[in-house]
């Protein structure tokens, strides 16, 4: 078989890497991000296609600048160095660098000196691209050529075409390059010869027999199952590899939304066949979480119990030798690159402790949460699991402030319920991250059919994300609140207020708990 091809990127912080990897990625070039300090041995252990030093904060005169090994230079495959791995790549050959006074980004017009074996191609003989006013290169290194300049941009861009290394003092990856795209194509296809054919079909093939290699002819896998994408796919993937072999629990604490647990049982013990073992809960979780109102006490309790619930069921399955966790490359990034450094506020409730003595299966660890859903179309997965909105670990238990009581937990689910299917109704689910509903536990006076009430109000939380670290509201036509208002107050009695939160994150978190 034909050796997979495979760029890596090396990461020297920021959000270079991810935002290259995904452009990578999209013109169907598996790519990899890896940190800069990675080995030279590593390295060639990746036997990588070809090498992109990515952008990054830093100046490469600062104390301890990130640097990477020289050697990689010498590897005889293309290395295409973008701004910070521009100047890295120019500092270390022997050109010259300006420290710029400027740290500031903007638009130019660069022109077109020489395509350079076909980088430039259709780009024209000016082209517009976000180019960084920091450190710049002046000079270029023996033995290169400079591509293209800018009237405050001596070099754009560079080639050593013997030695196969480009440099661009500008970001293809940003929307502020129109025609970054092309150019990255045109260096994937014209510098590298790379084909382009990494498609979902080819991953998906590829994953069931690299599940089958790691697993062996019979050792047997377990899977938590809780309906939402990741872990689906990451399930119905591993069951396309071991079948029977695998078994996937499903645990309701009844704090899940509407016929959420009708729809995972049976789309994938009925449409897909798999094994799973359904166990019900919820009183058992209502009684841990009597008279606790603290979120965090609340989170914790939640999710010792999940803990402890699959560890139970696990243990009756006899032997079991491997997990399976529904893992994203975010997730990867985030804990093992330069740019880990930065964020991260994971609270994955119901996330498995790490003294289980399994080992792991993580079938979607080098996979972005829109390629997961492209895996989940590949599979025919049902578009109400593809695209449901993101539902965290201690699922409703979040969403009705202080003490949760199984009628605050009924009035949440059934104005969520509405929420969804309003919004569902007027076409703007997919356009929306997450939209629900929230009981903030504050009783207003009302007045229904002549009577005065004493009653609930619901929140609508609906916000726009990327990827859930950060976020804005949503803004949802008066018509729908319209009907969404009119809807939670006729149809749950407990109701008699509707009001609508409108903060992003910062300063707010998503979710209110
Ligand atoms: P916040 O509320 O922190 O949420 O802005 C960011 C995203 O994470 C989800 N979320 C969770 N997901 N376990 C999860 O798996 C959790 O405990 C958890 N808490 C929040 C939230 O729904 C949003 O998409």
């Amino acid at each position: 078989m034909k050796a997979l091809e495979k760029v890596i990127i090396l990461d020297f912080g920021g959000q270079d890497g991810q935002l290259i990897a995904r452009k990578i990625r999209k013109l169907k070039v598996y790519c990899e991000i890896m940190p800069y300090s990675t080995s030279f041995k590593i390295l060639l252990a990746e036997n990588p296609s070809a090498l992109i030093l990515a952008g990054g904060p830093d100046s490469i005169y600062k104390d301890n600048a990130p640097r990477c090994d020289t050697r990689i230079y010498t590897l005889d495959i293309p290395v295409l160095g973008i701004c910070y791995g521009m100047q890295l790549m120019a500092g270390d050959l022997g050109g010259e660098v300006i420290q710029g006074r400027d740290q500031g980004y903007g638009e130019a017009a660069l022109s077109v000196i020489e395509e350079g074996e076909g980088l430039f191609a259709g780009l024209g003989n000016e082209f517009p691209a976000w180019v960084n006013y920091g450190d710049q290169v002046k000079k270029a290194p023996p033995g290169f050529k400079v591509l293209a300049q800018g009237s405050h941009v001596p070099v754009a861009a560079m080639v050593d075409i013997s030695r196969k290394l480009f440099g661009l003092q500008f970001h293809p990856e940003d929307p502020h390059t129109p025609q970054g795209d092309l150019l990255l194509k045109n260096y994937l296809e014209k510098i590298c010869g790379l084909s382009g054919d990494w498609t979902m079909e080819n991953f998906v093939k590829n994953s069931i027999m690299e599940i089958r290699k790691k697993v062996g002819p019979d050792a047997r896998a377990v899977c938590g199952l809780s309906g939402g994408i990741d872990s689906s796919v990451a399930a119905v993937l591993v069951h396309r590899a071991l079948g029977e072999r695998l078994t996937c629990i499903f645990v309701d604490h009844g704090l899940m939304r509407k016929g959420e647990k009708e729809q995972a049982l049976s789309t994938f013990s009925g449409g897909f066949k798999m094994k799973i073992i359904a166990v019900d809960t919820a009183d058992e979780m209502l009684a841990l979480l009597r008279g606790v109102s603290d979120p965090e006490q609340k989170r914790k309790i939640i999710g010792n119990h999940f803990i402890r619930v699959f560890e139970r069921e696990a243990e009756k399955l006899g032997r079991t030798d491997f997990l399976v966790q529904g893992t994203l490359y975010p997730d990867v990034i985030e804990s093992s690159t330069a740019a880990g450094a930065v964020i991260k506020s994971h609270h994955n409730v119901g996330g498995l402790p790490e003294d289980m003595h399994f080992s792991l299966i993580e079938p979607l660890k080098y996979l972005f949460k829109d390629e997961v859903r492209e895996v989940a179309a590949e599979l025919g997965l049902p578009e109400e699991i593809v695209w449901r909105h993101p539902f965290p670990g201690p699922g409703l238990a979040v969403r009705v402030l202080g003490e949760v009581t199984p009628e605050k937990i009924a009035i949440v689910r059934e104005a969520d319920y509405i929420i969804v299917e309003e919004i569902k109704k007027a076409g703007l689910y997919r356009d929306i991250w997450q939209a629900f509903a929230v009981l903030p536990g504050i009783y207003s006076v009302g007045v229904r059919g002549g009577s005065r009430t004493y009653a609930h109000t619901i929140v609508l939380r609906a916000v726009t994300s990327q990827d859930g670290m950060t976020a804005g509201w949503y803004p949802i036509p008066y018509e729908v609140l319209q009907a969404i208002s009119t809807r939670l107050v006729n149809e749950i009695p407990e109701v008699n207020r509707f009001v609508y939160d409108l903060t992003a994150k910062p300063p707010s978190t998503i979710e209110w708990e």
